[in-house]
C-alpha cells in the first residue's frame, strides 16, 4: 500500500456566502475563535502524517501563503517582549520549509476543476483531499481516521468521510447510497451531487474529507459540466467507481460547516468552550446571553 503523503485543499472560492467579511479577506482566513479555518485542517492533515501541502488558490488569497511563512518583524518584536509562549505557538503552526506549494486555479469551474489542477504537484499517488469549510471536531482527527480505514481496507481503493443529516438538507451535498461493510468503513453504492429535494438514496452525505487514487485526474480532464454549471469531483468519482472501490467512513467526530453562517457561528461557540482560558467566562457570558433571547 503506498503511503498517503500529499494533501489537497482547494481555497479558491470567492466566498460569497460571507460578504462583506470576505471582499478582501479569502473565506479561508475567517478565524475560530483565533485561529484561522485553514490552520485547523492543516493541522488535521499533520496529524494525519501528511508530508505535503497543496494550495489549489485563486485571485486574492496571497495572505494563506503569508500566514504559512514567519513573520520576521513580527518574531523579533515578540522576542525583545520575552512573549515565548506566542513565539512557540507560531513555530507549532509553520510546518517545515519546502513543504507547501501553491497553483492557481485560473477560473472558478468548480470543486472538480479545483481538484484538477493539482495534478502535477500530487503525480501518481493516491493523496489527501481537504475542504477548508468543513471543520471537523474530533479526539482522533477526521483525516487521520481515514488513512487508518484505507490501510485496513488493504487495496487501491477511495475512501470518504460522510455523516448523517437531516433528510431536509440532503439536497445541499453530496449524497451517498452504502453496501456491504468491510471494517470500519461501507462500500459505496452510489453518489449523486446536490439531488432534488425528496430524491436521495439516503441521508449519508459526503463530508469534505476524501482519499483518493490518482485515477481521479483522468476523470476529470475530459469532464462536463454537472451540478449549478460546475465541474464536479462527485462526478469523476462516480464515473471512477466503475472501476475502483469507493467506502464511505462514518468517522467519530462532530462536523461545522463553516461555509455557512450558522456552522461558522456554531464552531466558534464550541471550539470557545473547549478552551480552557476562554471557557469560564465565556460560558457565564453566553448564559447571559441566551437568557436574554
Ligand atoms: C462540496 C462537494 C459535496 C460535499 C460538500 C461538503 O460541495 O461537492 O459533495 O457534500 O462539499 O461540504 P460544496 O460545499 O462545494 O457545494
Amino acid at each position: 500500500m503506498q503511503k498517503i503523503r500529499k494533501a489537497v485543499f482547494p481555497v479558491a472560492g470567492l466566498g460569497t456566502r460571507f460578504l462583506p467579511a470576505t471582499k478582501a479577506m479569502p473565506k479561508e482566513m475567517l478565524p475560530v475563535v483565533d485561529r484561522p479555518l485553514i490552520q485547523y485542517v492543516v493541522d488535521e492533515a499533520r496529524e494525519a502524517g501528511i508530508e505535503h501541502f497543496i494550495f489549489v488558490t485563486g485571485r486574492n488569497k496571497s495572505v494563506i501563503e503569508d500566514h504559512f511563512d514567519r513573520q520576521f518583524e513580527l518574531e523579533d518584536t515578540l522576542r525583545e517582549r520575552n512573549k515565548q509562549a506566542d513565539l512557540e505557538m507560531l513555530d507549532r503552526d509553520l510546518p517545515g520549509a519546502g513543504t507547501f506549494s501553491f497553483t492557481r486555479q485560473q477560473s472558478p469551474l468548480g470543486l472538480g476543476h479545483a481538484v484538477w489542477c493539482a495534478r502535477e504537484l500530487v503525480g501518481r499517488e493516491p493523496f489527501a483531499l481537504l475542504l477548508p469549510d468543513v471543520l471537523v471536531h474530533a479526539k482522533k482527527g477526521c483525516l487521520a481516521q481515514m488513512i487508518e480505514a484505507y490501510l485496513a481496507i488493504g487495496e487501491a481503493a477511495n475512501v470518504i468521510a460522510v455523516e448523517q443529516v437531516a433528510e431536509e438538507l440532503t439536497h445541499m451535498y453530496g449524497v451517498v447510497g452504502i453496501g456491504k461493510r468491510k471494517h470500519s468503513a461501507f462500500e459505496i453504492t452510489s453518489m449523486v451531487e446536490k439531488p432534488p429535494r425528496g430524491t436521495a438514496a439516503s441521508n449519508l452525505i459526503i463530508t469534505g474529507r476524501y482519499v483518493l487514487q490518482p485515477e481521479i485526474f483522468d476523470f476529470l480532464e475530459s469532464q462536463e459540466r454537472g451540478a449549478g454549471g460546475e465541474i464536479q469531483l462527485t462526478d469523476a468519482m462516480i464515473r471512477l467507481s466503475e472501476r475502483q472501490p469507493f467506502y464511505g467512513l462514518e468517522f467519530e467526530g462532530r462536523t461545522y460547516d463553516c461555509g455557512s453562517k450558522l456552522g461558522f457561528l456554531s464552531a466558534n461557540v464550541a471550539y470557545a468552550l473547549e478552551r480552557e482560558d476562554l471557557a469560564p467566562a465565556f460560558r457565564v457570558e453566553l448564559a447571559r446571553l441566551i437568557g436574554k433571547a
